[in-house]
């Protein structure tokens, strides 16, 4: 979900909807605003609307102006998404309107007391709860009723208050669910993202968890929940307003597939030491004895996160020779893992702010472990919360479905690979060599990209496909699970991906012409067995696109890639199934940038 929020001079609507369309990535079930109609005598407006952003748009009543409003946009979690749950939430009065990310965990209890007491609800939603609070509060201050409301409820929350009477400040508030201030000249802005600042201004305060703040239009204060003061002084966002710009391409998707070379170029610079044939990882925060000492790694994420772990694991056990695999942050916080002191866990996110993986971080840290961050976005959750880390430095994504940040965290992994391998038994040729392979990845990668035309066509023949069949073995089988993922993600058309070595043990049974194979087959050792199972795929009249390196004569079609180093191809092979998964999802006419049910950054459980 995503919330902006504004406080100044200027006509507020208009610009509470360009944020919007800046945070819609994050969720984009139901969206509203709420604002103040101005002076003593005005009060809060509200509209509301269950769709996009434009849907709200064009609702919007004809009188609906002010200076100082909260907007929302929303990827349902409690109730559906319609009309009135969309978020602002009012309390009974109206004078109180929230918008919330988060979870209220006993708002179901909270929910009865208040209806005990004659509340009436609107909606369904956890986060009204907190706006009755809000409301039925008689303290003297907005941000003393906002406190009281908060000491009564349990769960995660991402806020911000508007209140008729106080019309000259929005109160914001922030556990486990981020909030941001915007510094201005005379204006002040809220938001969840930076997304939705960066084209008003780049100076900003970063709320922690248990912080509070005050936003006036030509002043902020910040204070922990408990009312003590706190001292936040904005930073600079480096990334800059035109980089979440589309940039001439139809979807964030394209561009950011086509970005690849240049992202990549930046995940590398500055970090390689041909000297000693390793790379320098400064925020690391581990030194040369530490990562000696470490027996085992285990990596966790979601989604997309998960998978470059997948690959991660296999650079660091190729490289360093460290036991190491991957493991989902969701099923990991759950089940109350053996946290081993001679293990070194990593946490990887894009977004930095996915809750299951947070919450396994914070386990992981209460039970005494050193958990490092691979994380995208500079000074997120997880990368304060971890020992230190390395940053993709992908630039921002915007599309739900990850490309360039997967393939610049498997970048990442495979230097703290290396870093991992050269102070302990990779040797200098072998360090040189992977150096060289990185090198020739941004280069190698747009040479694959100009392959798009040919893809294209590839991806008219099997979108028809009634599923998909991904495989891979060892090192492709990482490739063909993120493939298998996002053709699902993107297109909607079903997908599983299996090692190749096991499709004999039972999902032959579901090869026919109307089930296609994608085989990922990278010129390694293992060619020949991959082979052998193209045979198995062809005796069961299963058709198969193959990635490879060489022409597979078993294959019906062949996209080729460049070679680089075995250890490095996984990443290579990668990009064309991107472009797979966006033209079968274009040609199925597919809302690439916005899948259905699914959000950019899951804040929640
Ligand atoms: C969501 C997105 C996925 C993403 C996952 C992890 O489920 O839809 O595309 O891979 O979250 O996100 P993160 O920001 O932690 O990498």
């Amino acid at each position: 979900c995503g919330i902006v929020g504004y406080i100044g001079k200027r006509d507020v609507a208009p610009l509470l909807l360009e944020g919007l369309q800046r945070l819609e990535y994050r969720g984009y079930d139901s969206a509203g605003i709420a604002l103040h109609t101005g002076g003593k005598t005005g009060g809060l407006k509200t509209a509301k609307a269950k769709g996009r952003v434009r849907e709200l748009e064009s609702r919007l009543p004809k009188r609906f102006a002010g200076t100082v409003g909260i907007a929302h946009t929303r990827w349902a979690t409690h109730g559906a998404p319609n009309d009135l749950n969309a978020h602002p939430h009012q309390d009974a009065t109206g004078k109180v309107a929230i918008v919330h990310n988060g979870i209220i965990d006993n708002a179901t209890a909270l929910r009865a007391k208040l209806v005990a007491d004659n509340v009436e609800f609107i909606s369904d939603t956890d986060s009204e709860v907190l706006a009755h609070l809000i409301g039925r509060s008689t303290a003297e201050t907005l941000e003393e009723r906002v406190r009281e409301a908060l000491r009564l409820i349990e769960g995660t929350y991402g806020i911000a208050v508007l209140h008729a009477d106080f019309p000259d400040r929005i109160v914001a508030a922030r556990n486990g669910s981020p909030v941001v201030l915007g510094i201005g000249e005379k204006e002040m802005f809220v938001s969840s993202d930076v997304a939705a600042l960066v084209s008003h201004t780049r100076q900003v305060v970063t709320l922690d968890d248990g912080e509070m703040a005050t936003v006036k239009a030509d002043d902020y204060r910040t204070y922990t929940t408990e009312g003590s003061r706190t001292s936040a002084s904005p930073t600079t966002v480096e990334w800059e307003a035109e980089s979440y710009d589309m940039g001439g391409h139809d979807t964030y998707m394209h561009k950011e597939i086509c970005e690849q070379p240049d992202a990549v170029d930046r995940v590398l610079r500055g970090r390689i030491d041909d000297r000693f044939s390793t790379v320098h990882l400064g925020g690391l925060n581990l030194d040369a004895r530490e990562a000696r000492g470490v027996r085992r790694v285990k990596i966790l994420g979601c989604g997309s996160a998960y998978h470059t772990g997948l690959i991660g694991a296999q650079l660091i056990e190729e490289l360093a020779r460290i036991p190491a695999d991957a493991e989902p942050a969701s099923e990991f916080r759950y089940r109350n893992a053996v946290v081993d002191p001679d293990t070194l866990y990593i946490a990887v996110s894009q977004s930095g702010e996915t809750y299951d993986t947070l919450a396994a971080v914070q386990e992981l840290k209460r039970k005494g472990a050193r958990v490092l961050g691979v994380v995208n976005v500079v000074g997120s959750a997880i990368a304060r919360e971890t020992d230190g880390g390395v940053y993709v430095h992908a630039g921002p994504e915007v599309c739900v479905v990850s490309t360039k940040c997967f393939t610049n965290t498997a970048v990442a992994f495979a230097l703290l690979a290396l870093h991992l391998g050269r102070i302990r038994d990779l040797s200098v040729a072998d360090g040189k060599r992977i150096i060289a392979g990185l090198r020739k990845l941004p280069e190698q990668i747009a040479e694959v990209l100009s392959g798009e035309e040919e893809i294209k066509k590839l991806a008219a023949l099997y979108a028809d496909a009634k599923s998909m069949m991904f495989i891979g073995r060892v090192r492709g089988y990482p490739v063909a699970r993120e493939a298998s993922l996002k053709l699902k993600e993107v297109s909607y058309v079903h997908a599983e991906a299996y090692p190749a070595s096991e499709l004999k043990h039972g999902p032959l049974a579901l090869i026919e012409p109307e089930v296609p194979t994608v085989a990922v087959l990278p010129d390694d050792d293992l060619l020949e067995k991959n082979r052998a199972t193209l045979e198995e795929i062809k005796a069961r009249s299963g058709r198969i696109l193959a990635v490879a390196h060489q022409e597979q004569e078993k294959a019906d079609h062949t996209i080729l890639v460049p070679r680089n180093e075995v250890e490095l191809d996984p990443i290579l092979m990668g990009i064309p199934l991107q472009l797979l998964a966006y033209h079968s999802a274009l040609a199925l006419g597919r809302d690439i940038d916005k899948p259905r049910n699914l959000a950019k950054s899951v804040t929640v459980e």
